[in-house]
């Protein structure tokens, strides 16, 4: 049955109601639904709306249908969306009476409640993956502390850096997705039930008793404002779309650093896939579909902040296509946090190609500058000294860290016999020890605050 047949003639066309239905995919608010349902009943009922029998009956007959569904026994179809199929529901339990479920209340509020409720469990899950996430990138960074890598820059080798630290790196970011959360939790736990159709109501309702019911911080100010704002999903998918840069970069970063041209970390077998045809293959399909899956749900931004654009003042079915963006965003992004989860716990290193691979490239040439500059020659000037010795380098076959004293001095005399120590990989990682730097101490004092920061969540 329709909630509203009793303006119509005729029955809508069934190709009309195939179109206009909703129940398809917003029977995952099922939970949310009726949970709101209760708290406005019991609030019906304690501000002597209903009568405390006639509130109770609903309420009893809501959590029986809660119940059910919980326990597979009721199939949530059949009717236009979740707020009908719960009120068909009802009534079919409970009779007459079931029909005073929707005093002082409009689908309006009830769905922007539902999914306020729905979206702020969401933030809950999204910020557990992001913290367990967090917490292996730091338990391998804890582990890597001191091994040496080739750090890049426009994907050359640039100067050498602490794995700790590249770790470290990806928790910063997801960090500050962790952080993008917990604002928006804050920000969108505002209830907007009881703002009715647009206008509030005039039912002598207390909206203080839902909002302690459903642990909203605090009641929306403004009725149209309140039943048409999706804010809260338009942010929830950016702050998802920022997982997935992040993410996304990780991908692009372990796939290399995977490949045989790299040859730095492996992927275990277990989170590999074969080639139907070259039996050799070892491929990063997993890390590709994360990579790729950064598609879609950057689509479903796009597509949400076209949705709520230009809509007029108040609701507008145009909001009903806030669900399946946000539904399959959430799925995408718990799926690709834990999969990457288990893929950070599961690396391997190869910590001599990774060390000898950072020597490489002349990547300790801003130590012999730096060097110079620091025995007074100014920075211009030992930059293009060096720069002459790379090239000799090129010319003669030679790496910097090879080269001998004298072969130091002909470029410039203020080199001493410590330049054969300065010009070494270790000494070079291990010489930035800057606040968020390559050295070994730098990378542990990194874990500590990262450690101390997680802990606000
Ligand atoms: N399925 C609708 C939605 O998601 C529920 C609200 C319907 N309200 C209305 N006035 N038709 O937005």
């Amino acid at each position: 049955m329709k909630l509203w047949e009793g303006r119509f003639d005729a029955p809508t066309a069934a190709d009309a109601d195939a179109f206009n239905e909703s129940l398809s995919f917003d029977k995952q608010l099922w939970r949310a639904d009726i949970t709101a349902s209760i708290a406005h009943v019991t609030m019906l009922g304690k501000c002597a709306i209903l009568t405390e029998e006639e509130a109770e009956t609903i309420a009893a007959g809501l959590r029986s249908i809660y119940a059910e569904i919980e326990a597979g026994k009721l199939a949530v179809e059949g009717a236009e969306d979740i707020h009908s199929f719960v009120e068909n529901e009802l009534v079919a339990r409970v009779g007459q009476v079931g029909k005073k479920l929707h005093t002082a209340r409009s689908r309006n509020d009830q769905v922007a409640t539902d999914m306020r409720l729905y979206v702020r469990a969401s933030i809950d899950r999204a910020m557990e993956l992001l913290k367990e996430l967090i917490s292996a990138l730091i338990a391998r960074a804890k582990e890597t502390a001191g091994y040496v890598m080739p750090g890049f820059t426009h994907l050359r080798k640039a100067q050498p850096i602490n794995c700790a630290q590249y770790f470290n790196a990806y928790s910063e970011m997801f960090l500050r997705d962790l952080d993008r959360f917990f604002a928006l939790r804050k920000r969108m736990n505002v209830m907007p039930l009881g703002s009715a159709a647009l206008a509030g109501t005039s039912w002598n309702i207390d909206r203080e008793i839902t909002r302690t019911l459903l642990e909203f911080d605090e009641i929306s100010q403004n009725s149209l404002d309140a039943v048409s704002d999706r804010d809260f999903v338009a942010e929830y998918l950016f702050n998802a779309s920022l997982v997935f840069a992040h993410l996304s970069r990780l991908c692009e970063d372990t796939i290399l650093y995977t490949s045989e041209e790299f040859g730095y970390w492996n992927i275990p077998d277990a989170y590999s896939t074969g080639s139907s045809i070259m039996p050799q293959k070892k491929n990063p399909d997993i890390c590709e579909l994360v990579r790729g899956k950064t598609g879609r749900v950057y689509g479903h931004l796009m597509g949400i902040l076209t949705t709520i654009k230009g809509i007029p003042l108040a609701y507008n079915k145009d909001l009903q296509e806030d669900k399946e963006p946000f539904f399959d965003t959430e799925k995408t992004l718990f799926n690709c946090l834990s999969i990457y989860t288990a893929i950070i716990q599961t690396l391997t290193f190869n910590v001599n190609a990774m060390f000898e691979a950072a020597g490489g490239g002349y990547a300790t040439a801003t130590d012999v500058a730096d060097y110079l500059a620091r025995r007074g020659m100014p920075f211009r000037d030992a930059h293009a000294v060096t720069g002459r010795l790379v090239r000799y380098c090129i010319e003669q076959n030679k790496t910097l860290p090879s080269l001998t004293l004298e072969e130091f001095r002909a470029a410039s005399p203020v080199f001493e016999a410590d330049i054969l120590q300065t010009v070494t990989t270790r000494a070079s990682a291990e010489g930035r020890n800057s606040v968020g730097g390559s050295s070994t101490a730098a990378a542990r004092a990194g874990i500590a605050s990262l450690r101390r920061r997680l802990k606000k969540y």
